[in-house]
């Protein structure tokens, strides 16, 4: 699968932040106008879908968040199709109520849960991480969610369990792209078992305060910072505990291309372009890439020892 490709933007297709508050101020008048279905209509969050109970947390950055137009309309989501604006257009047929998530393999207490409940596993945070794609663009989301770690450890995993196996929604009903053969589906991510208890790998289920759009992985996702996006699995059906390191989707479809681990790594170039400078959608110029996204404080010790050019 070579689909993902470096994404050079150009100038033309990024909007200059005052073009961008001129074109909200006059979707704020025609909202007052016409009412709830302009809202919709403009990608906005309703009152409806606000979480509530959202707790601060710790962990914000010093940096302009994405705005919600971009995180929900410039997104790759390929059961929706492999065009940037493809998942925000099609994304309305994927269906998140009832949805379960079932919670089993090397555990003592294997559970489907309903993810009504699933939200109130733990308290829900706000959460602000930085999110590097493979293909060389950036972002800086608000997430809503609460750690994996909590899940995981109500599922008690045995000695056997080493890694952690997501399974995403497979549905040609509610999934158009998955009629297409351009991955072999159900995509599937994983992690090792000590990436998976990190306390920044979090489950989302809501970005900026909001019920997350399904086009951004409705109602449940994988989002583990220092990582590609590519790993942050989206509409999670089944969370799996496993002895052997899972095969993963895009190590399926290019395994020299995309390896298990895929941290973001300035100084491990993909095959066919460099990983060390990225674009932050909104920016004009490129920004260098971080180690680790910037998150090497809290991650670097999790690969003491191991050659990155080699588990890249
Ligand atoms: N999850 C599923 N199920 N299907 C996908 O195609 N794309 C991945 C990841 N999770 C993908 C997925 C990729 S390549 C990226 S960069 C992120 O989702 C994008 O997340 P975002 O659209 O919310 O920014």
């Amino acid at each position: 699968m070579r689909l993902l490709k470096p994404n050079d933007i150009s100038p033309s297709e990024i909007t200059p932040p005052e073009i961008y508050r001129e074109r909200r101020r006059f979707m704020q008048g025609s909202i007052a106008l016409l009412g709830g279905a302009a809202l919709a209509a403009a990608g906005e969050p309703q009152a409806a879908t606000r979480i509530a109970g959202v707790r601060a947390s710790a962990y914000k950055l010093d940096e302009d968040k994405t705005p919600y137009k971009d995180v929900t309309t410039y997104n790759n989501f390929y059961e929706f199709g492999t065009g940037k604006d493809d998942p925000a257009a099609n994304a309305h047929t994927l269906r998140t109520r009832p949805w379960t998530v079932r919670v089993e393999g090397e555990v003592k207490k294997a559970r489907t849960w309903d993810i009504d409940a699933l939200m109130k596993l733990a308290p829900l945070e706000e959460r602000v991480y930085r999110m590097r794609c493979v293909e060389g663009w950036s972002m800086v989301i608000p997430w809503v969610g609460f750690p994996l770690a909590e899940l995981i450890r109500r599922a008690e995993p045995t000695g056997n369990a080493k890694y952690v196996e997501f399974v995403t929604l497979n549905d040609p009903k509610q999934m158009p792209g998955v009629r297409s053969r351009v991955l072999d589906w159900p995509y599937i991510e994983g992690l090792r078992m000590d990436e998976a208890m990190h306390p920044l790998t979090l489950m989302a289920v809501g970005l900026y305060g909001e019920v997350l759009p399904k086009q951004n992985g409705a109602p449940i996702r994988l989002v583990v910072p220092w990582k590609y996006g590519f790993k942050s699995a989206k509409s999670i059906v089944k969370i799996r505990f496993v002895e052997r390191q899972p095969h993963t989707t895009w190590m399926a479809a290019a395994p020299s291309e995309y390896g298990f681990y895929s941290n973001v790594n300035p100084q491990v170039d993909h095959p066919r372009w460099s990983q060390a400078r990225e674009r932050r959608i909104g920016e004009f110029l490129k920004r260098d890439t971080l180690m680790f996204n910037g998150y090497g404080a809290q991650v670097a010790s999790l690969y003491r020892g191991m050659d990155l050019q080699k588990y890249f």
